[in-house]
């Protein structure tokens, strides 16, 4: 009986110290026969309930156990690469710390920390350990980060007691697997203006002012929500990415341009993303031709400010939700808020420029979402493929009048 959203898939099944790891046999075979390809990965107190050589035979492939045995072959690394899923179940109070804080000291913490496929967490143990603010702290910490955990069912536990801790059974697993690998297309029939990258303002033809951002947050956004059915125009200042499959790319250079590019197409969007970080200054005066050194008798640069994009797109909006980014080096709350307040944002996402963790041109990146009605929510860092999708997520329920959202945030007079 194979199922085609699991049929063809490569699913790593992930067993730890709980006693319930007997169930993940048939958990196993359920994936199996529906047509997974499943790898299994035991911890070292997994071994001491089930045998690794029972899921050897049913998976037809050995079980990875050992970050360090046959380390040539870095299987902490390669086993995820190809995977569609890395599904912890049973999974235990101590592997589900360990996820959330980032421990890699054996091969399912360091694959953890490498995964690019999304993971799905069964925790498993007695309804105290469950209940426990450290344990429930630990499985927040993993929702934030777009990680699905398949909360324990209530049911008499394996120390006689009744409460909250029982796996997960396996058609409730076995639903949770099918939604995760299932495309979504809730952003089907949208229509996303997304902005990314720098802008470049000249000074001659051959020098510009501008800034160190990368457009990998913005052309994340765009590959997302194309991903998940929106229809995507992507005014991309000057990268060295490639376009995401799916959406139409408009590429620009200064500021001017973007603002041209983008108020053409903003009546179509019912979403404008403005992750771009826009050149706020450019030279008043920019030479035709070369300026030689020699030339040059050291005056001083004479600038102006850039094109408002946002307080320009604001004047001309009708129903859209409006997202902006916000780049600072500090105080991102305070200058955060001031910005989703002065350009009647829906949603300001602040980041950190500069320094070791800056977000520019950076992979991964953690962030501040401030909305009107709401208080700051920080996102911790993960990759920007990952924080695109938590983002659209939260995009998604922001109601598209705005004129709805700004009277309820407003005084009645
Ligand atoms: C008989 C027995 C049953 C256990 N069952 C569970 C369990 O269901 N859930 C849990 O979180 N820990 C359970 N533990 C404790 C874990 O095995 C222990 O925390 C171990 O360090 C987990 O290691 P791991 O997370 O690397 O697999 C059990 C321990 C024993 C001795």
């Amino acid at each position: 009986m194979t199922d085609a959203l699991l049929a063809g898939k490569h699913v790593v099944l992930a067993v730890t110290g709980s006693i319930a790891a007997y169930k993940a046999i048939g958990l196993l075979r359920l994936l199996t026969q529906r047509g997974a390809t499943v790898h299994v990965v035991m911890t070292e107190s997994a071994k001491q309930f089930v045998a690794p050589l029972t899921f050897e035979v049913l998976s037809g492939s050995p079980v990875t156990d050992d970050l360090f045995s046959g380390h040539h072959d870095m299987k902490h690394l390669s086993l995820t690469e190809h995977a569609d899923l890395l599904l912890v179940a049973p999974c235990t109070a101590n592997t589900l710390a360990k996820i959330a804080l980032g421990l890699a000291d054996d091969v399912l913490g360091t694959m953890a920390l490498t995964l690019q496929c999304p993971l799905m967490i069964c925790p498993a143990m007695d309804g105290e350990m469950w209940t426990h603010a450290t344990v429930q702290a630990h499985a927040k910490i993993l929702q934030s980060r777009g990680v699905t955990i398949v909360e324990p069912e209530k049911g008499e536990l394996a120390s006689g007691q009744w409460g909250q801790g029982r796996l997960a059974t396996e058609d409730t697993i076995l639903t949770t697997v099918q939604t995760v690998l299932q495309p979504r297309k809730d952003w089907q029939g949208e229509r996303v203006l997304i902005s990314a990258g720098p802008t470049q303002e000249p000074i001659d033809p051959v020098r510009f002012l501008s800034n160190g951002s990368s457009g990998k947050m913005g052309y994340a956004i765009a590959e997302a929500a194309a991903a998940r059915g929106a229809e995507v125009v992507l005014v991309s200042g000057p990268t060295q990415l490639a376009c995401p499959v799916g959406v139409t790319r408009v590429p620009v250079v200064t500021a001017d341009e973007m603002l041209q590019a983008l108020s053409a197409r903003f009546e179509w969007a019912t979403t404008l993303v403005m992750a771009a970080a826009v050149g706020d200054f450019r030279a008043k005066e920019s030479y035709s031709h070369k300026v030689k050194k020699e030339q040059w008798n050291g005056e001083a640069l004479q600038l102006e400010r850039t094109p408002d994009i946002l307080l320009a797109l604001s004047a001309q909006r009708t129903n859209q939700r409006m997202i902006g980014f916000a780049a600072e080096t500090d105080e991102l709350v305070e200058h955060g808020q001031s910005k989703l307040h002065n350009k009647q944002l829906d949603m300001l996402v602040a980041n950190q420029v500069g320094g070791e963790h800056s977000a520019f041109g950076n992979d991964s990146n953690e962030v501040i979402v401030l909305t009107p009605n709401t208080a700051p929510s920080s996102i911790p860092r993960m990759p920007k493929q990952q924080l695109a999708d938590v983002l659209l997520d939260r995009i998604k329920i922001l109601s598209t009048s705005p004129q709805s959202q700004r009277s309820a945030s407003q005084p009645i007079l």
